[in-house]
Formats: C-alpha cells, sequence, structure tokens
C-alpha cells in the first residue's frame, strides 16, 4: 500500500535547450524511471515551461510525489528573482505557487546550481564532506552553490564576481570558452584567477566543478594552481534532477 511518504519524486531539469525529467530514488541518487526530454520552448516563459511540464508529467504516471525543478536565477521561497540567461518574465514569477496550483501536486523550484550542489554534497563527489564546500557549474553561466556541513546556503550566484572589472562568468564559464574558441590552457587562466578569487574570499574546504565540460576535468584541472582540492563533478548531466527532486522532498 502506498503512503504519501512513499511517493516518488520527480527532478526537472530546466536548460536552455531542454527541458528533462526523471523519476528519482533519493535512496541512491538514481534515476527511477527513463529520462524524458522535450525541447525548451522559445521564449521560455512560464507559461510555456508550464505545458512542457504537464507533458512530461503525463510520460511519468508512477512518479506520483512532490516535483523539484531546477532554474538558472535567484529563487526565494519559490518567486524567481533574477535571470541572467532565462526569459525576463520569470522575475516576480511565484512558480511555485503557479505551478503546484496547475500540476495540482506540490512543486518546488530551485537554483539549478544549489540542486546540483545538493545532489554532489548528497550523493556524489562532495558526499561526507565536512566543512564549506563550493560546487560550481561552468556551462551557458558560472553557478554555484554553498553547502557548510551539509547545509545549503541558497544563491550565493558567485557567477556574478566582479574580476578585473568583468562579470566573471562573462569570462570564464564554458560559453566563453567555446565563443572566443579558447584553448583549454587560456581557458584554465581565466579559471585560475577566477577559483583563486573564491579561494580568497571563501576559503572552502572543497571546490567541486561540474557543468557538461566536467567531462573534460582531466583536460583543465591540472592546470589550475590552487591552493584548495577541487574535484570534477560525479553526477554530471543526472545532477539537476537528482538536486531538484531530493530539494524538493526536504
Ligand atoms: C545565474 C545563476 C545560475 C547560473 C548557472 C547564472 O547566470 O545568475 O542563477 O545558477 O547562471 O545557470
Amino acid at each position: 500500500m502506498s503512503s504519501p511518504a512513499m511517493q516518488v519524486p520527480v527532478g526537472v531539469d530546466f536548460g536552455g535547450s531542454g527541458i528533462k525529467a526523471a523519476a528519482v530514488d533519493l535512496d541512491t541518487g538514481d534515476f527511477a524511471s527513463a529520462r524524458e526530454r522535450i525541447p525548451t520552448p522559445q521564449p521560455a516563459t512560464p507559461g510555456a515551461v508550464l505545458e512542457v511540464l504537464v507533458d512530461l508529467m503525463t510520460r511519468l504516471p508512477e512518479a506520483t510525489g512532490p516535483v523539484g525543478i531546477t532554474v538558472p536565477g535567484v529563487v526565494r521561497h519559490g518567486v524567481v528573482g533574477s535571470a541572467a540567461n532565462i526569459d525576463d518574465s520569470w522575475v516576480g514569477t511565484d512558480a511555485d505557487g503557479l505551478f503546484t496550483e496547475a500540476l495540482r501536486r506540490e512543486v518546488h523550484i530551485v537554483n539549478d546550481a544549489d540542486a546540483a550542489g545538493l545532489a554532489e554534497a548528497r550523493y556524489g563527489a562532495a558526499r561526507g564532506r565536512q566543512g564549506l564546500v563550493i560546487v560550481t557549474t561552468l556551462g551557458t553561466g558560472i553557478g554555484s552553490a554553498l553547502i557548510h556541513d551539509g547545509v545549503l546556503i541558497p544563491n550565493s550566484e558567485l557567477g556574478h564576481l566582479e574580476i578585473d572589472g568583468h562579470d566573471a562568468e562573462s569570462r570564464a564559464a564554458n560559453s566563453a570558452r567555446e565563443r572566443e574558441g579558447l584553448t583549454m590552457a587560456q581557458w584554465a587562466e581565466r579559471l585560475g584567477r577566477y577559483y583563486r578569487t573564491i579561494e580568497r574570499l571563501f576559503s572552502p574546504d572543497l571546490i567541486v566543478v561540474g557543468g557538461g565540460v566536467s567531462k573534460q576535468a582531466a583536460e583543465f584541472l591540472p592546470l589550475l594552481d590552487l591552493e584548495t582540492e577541487i574535484v570534477p563533478a560525479t553526477l554530471l548531466n543526472r545532477a539537476g534532477i537528482v538536486g531538484a527532486a531530493y530539494y524538493a522532498c526536504r
């Protein structure tokens, strides 16, 4: 017999090109279903994303628990507070309220990097680590999660640190490497400057590097000259979905 505590949660990863969802097994941090993907509508307004969510939920009929959704912006109490790389109409939207009412089930949104950070802290590269862990995601922007003794301090937004007069992510995100055709060595110089700034400001015990490019960590992490231990993320493209589902059930 199923009880609310046994309902399987769903994680949704809202990205620039695709919206991906899967049921999640919170004991193991693995998917409990196939991963479903629908291309991100353009423009990706809250209303357009809601239609995609309705479709995704019908594809995961077994998972009836809470839904966690990543958003690439600041999230405070379910309300989106910034939109660096998403449609401006998200700002001020009470997404928890809107989606919970429309899907008739509990929905919680969470910053994308915070979700990845929670997933790495619970199931991945930072599992069991005490002290201050900083998880960064290198993608279109730079996302960050601050986790102290396993507790998330949300919305750190360290991709927007101003370094040498620039928004850090405009120079050091993976999108900057691709846009400017930088070699790994050239990009690693910028990353080194970025992570040394983080080191100086926060004195973390561990830095975790996530985002799709972390698959190539062996090509750039050894080039960084840091005092802090720095390791690649281990959940890779599962981190957003798993972290969002975990967040929704906390
Ligand atoms: C946003 C963050 C987000 C990061 C990664 C930044 O531009 O401000 O909220 O976590 O990109 O998507």
